[in-house]
């Protein structure tokens, strides 16, 4: 019997009518009344419940599987999928025109495959961290620029990386349908379906995924991106998934019917589904922090739940996996959003994601 378990049992023993024990020894200050929580490496794998149905990752930086053990092993401990949170980006290879630097895409492409693991390509046309020099190019410049990009990046990694977000948030957050983005102004609407055809040409094994955020259930936007990727696929673009993202504020969720209704819409389709980039920010929720860990808890699970009940989403992928490293604390402020605490330790939204993996 625990420490905690013999104190409740002499505090209820009187209530019982039981014999009144002796009044208990003082506990030492110093005692822990709560055990700690225990250490990512320490508890069941989060992959090893998920396996084979389905993959489950976590967004990583190359610098800190270099220089943080304790985040590289809690990381390949968890885990069976990888991808950059930003070191394969455009922006971040090809800083000058022509003069690309793979380093960091390799060293996190050499981490997964020295453990078996399996490596999405994150994100070959994005907005959020292209060339700056882009924008000072011709169409034909831009055209022949983004085709060398794809075919260059992709090809280096063909046969390595299982599965690119190819275009990744290209519908307009007012709905007003593609977002304007340098690669719309210079190259029209046809941009994503020739990215498409360029991976494919690259790496013709490889899952073509297009990834977007706020469109994980109903509504205006979630229609948009279920609409271009039938129409991608009324052209024969070769796509294979979509990606939902999943930055959730606990304080407005989406349903999680909307959300499995979604899915499965995308499924009839004959595409695979993932969620690409899950967090859960609670920082605008009422009460303790306990007990917004908890509700936190709840979101994972329900949003797990939903994927594990619909056969065609393949992976789960979380945008980082410690509170010590995420950019919501740099985009919306201090937050609590991951698995794990900021020492690497379980807190409830691990077991949230374990219960639901395990169909609980
Ligand atoms: O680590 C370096 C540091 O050494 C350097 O001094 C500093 C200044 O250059 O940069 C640091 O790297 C930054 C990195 O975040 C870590 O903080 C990169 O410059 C910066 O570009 C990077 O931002 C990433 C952002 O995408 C843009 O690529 C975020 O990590 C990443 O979480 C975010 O992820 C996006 C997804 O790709 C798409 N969906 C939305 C999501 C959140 O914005």
């Amino acid at each position: 019997m625990n420490h905690a378990a013999a104190v409740l049992l002499l505090v209820l023993l009187p209530a019982c009518g039981g014999v009144r024990p002796s009044a208990p020894a003082a506990v030492p200050a110093s005692a822990p009344l709560t055990p700690s929580p225990a250490a990512a490496t320490e508890v069941e794998p989060l992959a090893a419940a998920a396996a084979p149905a389905r993959l489950v990752g976590a967004a990583v930086q190359a610098s800190l599987l270099r220089t943080e053990p304790a985040y590289a092993a809690a990381f390949a401990h968890q885990f069976d999928y990888v991808t950059a949170e930003f070191e394969m980006k455009w922006g971040q290879i090809e800083r000058q025109p022509g003069q690309r630097d793979y380093g960091r895409a390799d060293e996190i492409v050499a981490f997964a495959e020295a453990r078996g693991l399996r490596i999405k390509g994150h994100a070959l046309v994005w907005h959020g961290d292209s060339p700056a020099w882009l924008e000072s190019l011709s169409p034909p410049e831009v055209r022949i620029a983004l085709e060398d990009h794809i075919r260059t990046t992709v090809g280096r990694y063909r046969g390595r990386i299982v599965a690119w977000d190819v275009v990744n948030e290209a519908i307009a957050d007012d709905r007003s349908g593609l977002r304007d983005t340098v690669y719309l102004r210079k190259l029209g609407p046809t941009y994503i379906a020739e990215a498409f055809r360029r991976a494919h040409e690259a790496d013709p094994d490889a899952l073509l995924i297009y990834n977007d955020y706020g469109a994980e259930g109903r509504g205006r936007k979630s229609d948009d991106v279920y609409n271009l990727v039938r129409d991608l696929q009324t052209q024969g673009v070769p796509i294979g998934g979509v990606g939902l993202q999943m930055h959730l504020d606990a304080a407005s969720l989406p349903q999680a019917a909307d959300i499995a209704s979604n899915m499965r819409r995308l499924a009839e389709l004959g595409l695979l589904v993932n969620i690409s980039e899950m967090d859960v920010r609670v920082a605008r929720l009422p009460g303790s922090l306990a007990t917004r860990l908890e509700d936190q808890r709840r979101v994972y699970h329900d949003v797990v739940a939903v994927c594990v009940a619909e056969p065609r989403c393949h992976a789960i992928t979380f945008w980082g996996f410690t509170d010590r490293y995420s950019w919501i604390d740099q985009f919306y402020g201090p937050d609590d959003p991951l698995l794990f605490d900021e020492a690497y330790r379980v807190k409830p939204a691990y077991n949230g994601v374990m219960d639901a993996l395990r169909g609980r």
